[in-house]
């Protein structure tokens, strides 16, 4: 989707939106619209849209509006972008190409105008390129919106969100697509591809460089798979010089069918975004990168593609991470803990971290914990902990803290090694958050964000499809936003 702003609807236009909070229909509308829409029960509520048809300019033209809720709600931004993602939803296969979303009488301020249009451009993205046979009205049809009446200030704040949509949308296509399209060595290209010019230092590690670093942890995980294993590093030293970093690790299993401990058949084609960590970090970087965000940041994915093979490791080998620890490989299919051992350890080596927070789709225990409604956070640190939480609530994407501690570090203990990449049943998600603080340095700030409910969706949200989600782009760049560049 694209959007422009200008002073006045172009001439031709068939489609024009208003923003309308509950209770105030505007009485300066066409009889058929306002009285239409008070007919239809159209309150203004959030997400209720009406649209009506009534001649203007000697055409026939459509009139939408979209509730946005009460002025006064607490949560009137996320309200905006409802708002604006119900007329993305709406609209999108209308037929209509181009949309006016007209801003005069909506009283809102520029922030809240940009939130608006946020909301509009995620709703709108697809993935579809694929799809050849489409039928005619099937096809998504609007390509562009035109802003009018903004209030003074929008196309600026326009400019940090569309930054922000920008970086979730490329999240959303790392994520939604194919192991066959999207694996180690294409991940990294499309980085390069997307940052390039933008300011942002790229460090590509190959399987020789991991190997002669002793990664033998990441590498044993893509020891079975035709792919070769890759750790991508993106920097950006937006802050103060000589400031630590703060470093953001992913876990980017581009597929993972559980090696030779294999997953059952049905439904392993999900684990097509078992790389939806890796591309959190890489959007989220996108994002701040894209508006230029005060702060010394780094993101760290280790990308790998976990196979069963004549070569792949075999449950009960024992492995050296590069901090130099070994550890049993149980099962196979616990290998994302393995990927981010070494990822989060070359991170801190390298870039000395004022803290270090990672994202992983890690086990499938937080769904049955948390369900799809919020992310497991687990952490070392309070204050990190309610940052992170802080900046779920108001991005959105929302986190719940989970507990970690010594009696369940001790589940995680091998005979043979110094750990073991499974516990118990019993606590899942827990002990596998131990397993990777067992690779954090003593005073090293650290944070889990366990989100295997949240990166895919079946069902269509308030600002997405179903697929792909985006999440945690907004709640990194919101954390960067509110405690690194406040
Ligand atoms: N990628 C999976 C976790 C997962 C499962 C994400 C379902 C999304 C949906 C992870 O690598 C995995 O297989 N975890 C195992 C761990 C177990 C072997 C200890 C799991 O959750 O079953
Ligand atoms: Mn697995
Ligand atoms: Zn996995």
């Amino acid at each position: 989707m694209q959007i422009q702003f200008s002073s006045s609807a172009p001439k031709d236009i068939r489609l024009v939106a208003q923003l309308i909070s509950e209770g105030n229909i505007p009485s300066d509308l066409e009889p058929t619209i306002s009285d239409g829409a008070t007919a239809a029960r159209f309150k203004g509520r959030v997400g209720q849209v009406f649209e009506g048809f009534v001649v203007r300019n000697e055409h026939l033209t459509r009139v939408a509006l979209a509730g946005s809720g009460k002025v006064d709600a607490a949560n009137r931004d996320a309200n905006l972008e409802k708002a604006g993602a119900a007329l993305a939803a709406k609209f999108l296969r209308s037929g209509e190409t181009a949309m006016v979303v007209d801003f005069s009488g909506a009283d809102l301020s520029a922030e809240q105008a940009a939130k608006v249009l946020l909301g509009l451009k995620l709703r709108s993205w697809r993935h579809d390129e694929y799809r050849t046979t489409l039928a005619e009205d099937k096809k998504a049809t609007l390509e562009s919106t035109t802003v009018i009446n903004a209030p003074d200030g929008t196309q600026a704040a326009w400019a940090d969100q569309a930054a922000i949509a920008k970086g979730v949308e490329f999240t959303r296509s790392l994520v939604a697509e194919p192991a066959n399209i999207v694996y180690p060595v294409s991940f990294v290209e499309r980085c390069q591809k997307a940052f390039e010019g933008t300011g942002a230092e790229l460090t590509v590690l190959d399987e020789d460089q991991m190997a002669k670093l002793g990664m033998d942890a990441l590498l044993g995980v893509g020891q079975g798979s035709r792919q070769p294993s890759r750790l991508l590093a993106i920097r950006w030293n937006g802050g103060e010089e000589g400031e630590k970093p703060t470093v953001f690790v992913g876990k980017g299993v581009t597929f993972d069918t559980g090696g030779i401990s294999l997953k059952p058949g049905a439904g392993m084609e999900d684990m097509k975004w078992d790389m939806g960590g890796a591309g959190a970090v890489a959007g989220a970087m996108l994002a701040l990168v894209g508006r230029k965000a005060k702060a010394n940041i780094v993101g760290v994915v280790g990308l790998a593609e976990n196979m069963p093979d004549g070569n792949a490791q075999r449950p009960g080998d024992l492995v050296t991470s590069m901090s130099g620890q070994t550890i049993e490989v149980i099962n196979t299919d616990a290998e994302g803990r393995l990927v981010l051992c070494d990822a989060l350890h070359w991170a801190q080596e390298e870039f000395e971290p004022a803290r270090i927070v990672d994202f992983a789709t890690l086990t499938g225990a937080i769904i049955i914990s948390l369900g799809t409604e919020y992310g497991g956070l687990f952490a070392n640190d309070d204050a990190l902990a309610d940052d992170i939480l802080a900046a779920g609530k108001s991005s959105g994407d929302s986190m719940w803290r989970m507990p970690i501690g010594p009696a369940y570090d001790k589940l995680i203990d091998s005979p043979i090694a110094d750990i073991k990449n499974v516990g118990p049943r019993g606590g899942g998600s827990i002990t596998a958050a131990q397993f990777l603080k067992r690779f954090i340095k003593k005073g090293t700030a650290w944070a889990h964000c366990d989100i295997a409910g949240m990166v895919w969706t079946d069902k269509p949200g308030a600002t997405w499809d179903k697929g792909a989600t985006g999440f945690g782009v907004r709640l990194i760049d919101q954390f960067v936003a509110d405690t690194l560049e406040k």
